[in-house]
């Protein structure tokens, strides 16, 4: 388990969002792959969901149940078997945080997992996939409503097979709007509540629905104008990222500096309403 750990060690040039050299078969393969194991691990969530539950606390408010447990062991043994040189990065049993590694998966098993234990419909599975510090690929898939979203970097976003945008508003006042909030709320005065206060204000609405992956692909479908977070984990957020890039939004850190898998921050809308919210969180 891996929690308040840095994620500064992760190369922080700008070599994220450029192409892989890799090529369309192989990265086809790549996603055929991952869309066949998220869905085998999205069955497993959704059996646990329906099971009494296996729930423990990591920390005050953090818990975490057996169906994170099996969905990410099943996802390693997978990953392992498949491509035995290939690096995990993910939330429970796998903290490899190698630099520069050739390929690297970074994994969130259960994301919601609040949520899930309170019986709360919404949460994930998000797994992206980075080669030589370039993002090939993210998925996210909603075992419940069976919905999986997904890009790649030679392909556009699509949800359930069909192509995805973000949306076109034009006024944060105007704008439905998601953020979290991290864990350790109560202890530390960076916990968001001020901009939570700022973008009420500000926007037509704002949600907190407990699912920072499943936030991103919201915004990636035009279900939602925007999103912001901080704190956040690179397995929260680098399949989300790059679903929504390809989507036609925007996604940076709090300064507006592109999103590397190492920023805890996020902001991501499309353009217009993207500069709206920077300029709100930098007030
Ligand atoms: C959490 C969710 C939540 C966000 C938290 C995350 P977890 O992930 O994404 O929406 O607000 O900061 O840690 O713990 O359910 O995998
Ligand atoms: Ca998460
Ligand atoms: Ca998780």
């Amino acid at each position: 388990m891996i929690f308040n750990q840095s994620f500064s060690d992760f190369n922080n040039e700008n070599h994220l969002w450029e192409t892989p050299q890799l090529s369309e078969i192989e990265v086809n393969s790549y996603l055929h792959f991952v869309q066949r194991i998220i869905l085998e691990s999205g069955g497993l969530i959704r059996e646990g969901y329906y099971r009494h539950k296996e729930i423990s606390r990591k920390s005050g408010r953090e818990l975490v149940t057996s169906a994170d447990i099996a969905s990410e062991k099943f996802l390693h043994s997978q990953i392992s078997t498949t491509y035995p040189d290939h690096k995990i990065l993910s939330e429970e049993l796998s903290n490899s945080q190698a630099t520069d590694v050739e390929n690297l998966w970074v994994i969130d098993p259960l994301d919601g997992t609040n949520n899930f234990a309170h019986d709360f419909p919404f949460f994930a599975i998000s797994i992206a996939f980075v080669h030589r510090n370039n993002l090939v690929l993210g998925i996210v898939y909603d075992p419940l409503r069976e919905e999986i979203f997904w890009a790649t970097c030679l392909s556009d976003a699509y949800l359930n097979g069909e192509k995805i945008a973000v949306s076109s508003a034009k006024e944060l006042s105007e704008s439905i709007l998601a953020t979290g909030f991290p864990y350790d709320l109560a202890p530390d005065t960076e916990n968001n509540l001020d901009n939570f206060i700022d973008f009420s204000y500000a926007s037509q609405g704002l949600r907190r629905a407990g699912s920072a992956a499943l936030d991103l692909c919201y915004v990636a479908a035009g279900r939602l104008d925007g999103f912001w977070e901080l704190k956040l984990r690179p397995w929260d957020m680098a399949a989300g990222a790059l679903i929504v890039k390809k989507a036609g939004g925007i996604v940076t850190d709090f300064s507006g500096n592109p999103w590397q898998l190492n920023s805890d921050r996020i902001v991501t809308a499309n353009s217009d309403i993207h500069s709206q919210m920077l300029s709100i969180i930098g007030k």
